[in-house]
């Protein structure tokens, strides 16, 4: 199907063929990227947006003719970003600090990129806490624009969340309380400028959020040097090694890094790794398999551990969305170079396995943790993510954000059904849902229940092209305005987000 679209993108506006295909069932997704990349169709002909079709064929490996900048595969060692230290304790509290400000890092080898950074990194330090233990980040705004930091996935007091318009101006700082009153979990944190996070983050602002607790480290899953967190992402160079951004760019952002590299390389022992995912990316999908289709261990999602392990070859991140996996490396011969893959994209990175030198004591066990029960709902909400042709925008119960209007009033502590629906009418495109707040639970997925990955705790889902899914989610405990939006920041930061005051 083509399709003569427009949009409007903040002030711009722009008209484009857009290829788009729309297959049926649960992995439905526009393929208009693979699609176009597979006719023929030229880069400046490409969609305003797509995601890569899970498993479409003939696409690993593939060359996008837009990378400005080839970069031999595997040719520089993945970093692991440092954890941050707290500069001071008090009780149970701990004070972080961390400075959003330009740097030039290197990213495509024997070059320096400018981006913007938390404490100089790319991606941000990692801020590693547990639970019960409060953590007080102060966020110096050294930029030469507003910025307001937020934990995704954090249950954190609304002064805190970073709504949008609460941004901190240039040369100023503010100091963020988390409580950490939630189980073990892989979050992270990024900039929410209300029209710029998607540039923000894009560029740089953005970084791991870690939680321990008593009862996930009592498991003896791989830890320390075993415990590996991987920010992936797409990004777009010019042939100066700048980061250029546009928004629903999808088809030029065609690098892929993986902790802020390119395509790299890990060298690992023959032992039990646990490997925490984040899509970090605007817009891209990743469905990922690694090797020939190794069997892993998914033991989490993006609210903790799953109830029990699911035996997987392949899984599927949108933007925003956490999958943690358990590999067991001594499976490999001593050698071996293992490469996690991604559907569309081909190589994300490699993992070259060594000599162990120590014996592994680590473990999967069979029962991980206990979901918690869901509350009886009392509410019910539905949810419409839509395009509209017409203006051209992306929106959420057909409006756009507005900070004045609150677009759902929700009684503390009380449960809800949130029916979400992709009304793919004006354009076929994926989009997710990130409410702040609150954890859920996916009930359904057009009436099917979620597959094994999904059943545990979750804050983001994908909501493919005409697909229906509900969630429950109990609000609480805190009181205030938070948003719910799309997670493909790319349209939340043109709109696509709206406004829950929990009372
Ligand atoms: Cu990653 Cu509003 O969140
Ligand atoms: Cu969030
Ligand atoms: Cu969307």
């Amino acid at each position: 199907m083509v399709l003569d679209t427009q949009r409007v993108d903040g002030s711009m506006v722009s008209r484009r063929n857009v290829i788009v295909s729309a297959t049926a069932g649960v992995a439905a997704l526009v393929t208009a990227g693979a699609a176009g990349a597979a006719r023929g169709t030229d880069a400046g002909a490409a969609p305003p947006e797509a995601t890569p079709a899970p498993g479409h064929p003939g696409h690993t490996g593939h060359v996008h003719p837009a990378a400005a900048r080839a970069v031999k595969p595997f040719s520089v060692r993945m970093p692991v970003p440092k954890v941050l230290r707290p500069e001071s304790t008090k009780g149970d509290t701990d004070l972080y600090v961390v400075t959003a400000k330009k740097a030039k890092v290197e990213i495509l080898p024997g070059t320096r990129t400018e981006v913007l950074t938390y404490a100089g990194m790319f991606p941000g330090p990692t801020i590693r806490v547990r639970t019960g233990r409060t953590a007080v980040v102060k966020h110096t705004n050294g930029l030469d624009i507003g910025t307001v930091a937020h934990v995704h996935g954090g249950c954190t007091p609304a002064s805190s969340d970073g709504f949008p318009t609460d941004t901190v101006a240039p040369g100023k700082s503010r100091d963020y309380t988390y409580p950490n009153k939630q189980r073990a979990a892989t979050l992270w944190y990024h900039d929410h400028a209300h029209h710029m996070e998607a540039e923000h983050v894009f560029r740089g602002l953005a970084g791991f959020y870690l939680i321990d607790d008593p009862a996930e480290a009592a498991l003896r899953l791989p830890s320390g040097d075993y415990d590996i967190p991987i920010m992936l992402r797409d990004a777009r160079f010019d042939d100066k090694a700048r980061l250029v951004f546009e928004l629903n760019d999808f088809e030029k952002r065609s690098t892929i890094l993986a902790n802020g590299k390119p395509q790299p390389y890990l060298p690992v022992a023959a032992r039990r790794y646990r490997l925490r995912f984040v899509n970090a990316s605007n817009l891209r999908t990743f469905t990922l398999r690694l090797g020939k289709d190794t069997q892993v261990a998914q033991i989490a999602s993006d609210g903790g551990l799953l109830a029990a392990p699911a035996a997987i070859r392949s899984w599927r991140m949108m933007p925003g969305e956490r999958v943690e996996i358990v590999v067991d490396f001594s499976r490999f011969k001593v050698g071996s170079q293992v490469v996690l893959n991604d559907a569309d994209a081909g190589p994300v990175m490699r993992f070259d396995v060594g000599r162990s030198a120590t014996a592994d004591t680590s473990r999967v066990p069979d029962r991980l943790s206990t979901i918690p029960a869901m509350p009886a709902a009392t509410g019910r909400r539905r949810i419409v993510l839509s395009f509209d042709r017409s203006t051209g925008r992306f929106l959420i119960n057909g409006r756009q954000f507005d900070q004045k209007r609150v677009d759902a009033e929700i009684k503390r502590g009380t449960t809800e059904i949130w029916t979400l629906t992709n009304d793919n009418s004006g354009f076929a495109v994926p989009h997710n849902f990130h409410p702040h707040l609150v954890q859920f639970r996916i009930l359904d997925r057009d009436g099917k229940p979620p597959a094994p990955g999904e059943a545990g705790v979750k804050d983001t889902v994908g909501v493919a092209p005409g697909e229906t899914v509900r969630l429950q989610a109990t609000f609480g405990p805190y009181t205030g305005r938070y948003v719910y939006h799309c997670h493909m920041i790319d349209h939340s930061s043109t709109g696509m987000m709206a406004q829950m005051k929990i009372v």
